[in-house]
């Protein structure tokens, strides 16, 4: 029997040998399944960035959910995709006289007036827009781990700065919820410089898909490169892994936004470390199928 596990791994390893880099990635990820977030909660089937969505990632069974952080008028951090409220609230029937509707040009209590459940479903008239801080307590409640956006932050002076505070008072800085509950990804590379220099042990991340020959420039703030998947093969995932990032690992890339099965083998074909998507119940049923 132990000879021929003995044999067995030498086999795989002699196999292994013979693939080209990018082909060993494969192998590698068809053994290591990639971890899926939930896009903006699982905001298929409930309001994105809303409470709901993350309490319906959690009811479907997944631990990752991904969201949006921007800041109001009078400094309240919010959750939020747009610079606008107008796409996922009524803030156009509420406030007519008031276009564009940024979020920076509103109070936190005027936000907290606005429907941003009934645009999606009248399920979810009433749903509200949380706040970073109501979101980071239901996203405990539930159990659950976050990749935290920090949106748009050229318009939010500080964001970073605000953001870790708010993370620190709710207990999200301490070592259990940095050893793998947490990661703070920009489109802003200067933003995520910025998290890394306020709070090195923060695992960040990089939105976007950078040059190969620049690559290097990032590998010493970023833990993870996240490019959209139209963007992504498997040669740069490879080189993306080739790097050793702030905390001594190899480079992940997590990509987006995956939500149907034929992308879903595609992307976790290449390697890529995780999936981010609006359906993560068929990602999953992608990944385990026959
Ligand atoms: O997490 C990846 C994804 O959220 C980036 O794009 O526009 O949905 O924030 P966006
Ligand atoms: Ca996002």
């Amino acid at each position: 029997m132990h000879a021929r596990v003995v044999a067995a791994t030498t086999a795989a390893l002699l196999g292994a040998m013979t693939l080209s880099p990018a082909s060993q990635v494969r192998a590698a990820g068809a053994a290591r399944q990639p971890v899926i977030v939930a896009h903006r909660g699982a905001s298929a089937y409930a309001p994105e960035n809303t409470l709901p969505a993350i309490d319906k990632a959690a009811e479907l069974g997944f631990r990752w959910v991904e969201n949006d952080v921007q800041r109001t008028k009078d400094g309240e951090l919010v959750v939020l995709h747009d610079d606008s409220l107008r796409r996922t609230t009524d803030a156009a029937r509420v406030f007519p006289d008031r276009a564009p509707w940024k979020v920076k040009d509103f109070t936190a209590a005027e936000i907290a007036r606005l429907d941003a459940g009934s645009w999606f479903s009248p399920t979810y008239a009433g749903t509200r827009v949380p706040t970073l801080e109501q979101y980071m307590r239901r996203v405990e409640r539930d159990r659950e781990s976050l990749l935290l956006e920090v949106k748009n932050p050229e318009l939010y002076p500080g964001i970073e700065q605000q953001t870790l505070k708010v993370l620190g008072e709710e207990g999200w800085l301490d070592h259990r919820h940095l050893a793998g509950r947490l990661i703070v990804q920009s489109f802003s590379a200067a933003s995520v410089r910025t998290v890394h220099d306020l709070a090195p042990a923060v695992t960040t991340a990089l939105l976007g898909r950078p040059d190969t020959a620049d690559l290097d420039r990032y590998a010493g703030f970023t833990d993870s490169i996240n490019p959209s998947y139209g963007t992504l093969d498997a040669d740069y995932v490879s080189a993306v892994h080739a790097l050793t990032g702030p905390h001594g690992d190899p480079v992940k890339v997590f990509t987006w936004t995956v939500d149907d099965a034929v992308r879903a083998r595609t992307a976790a074909g290449y390697g890529v470390d995780g999936l981010i998507t609006d359906r993560p119940d068929v990602v999953r049923a992608a990944l385990e199928g026959p």
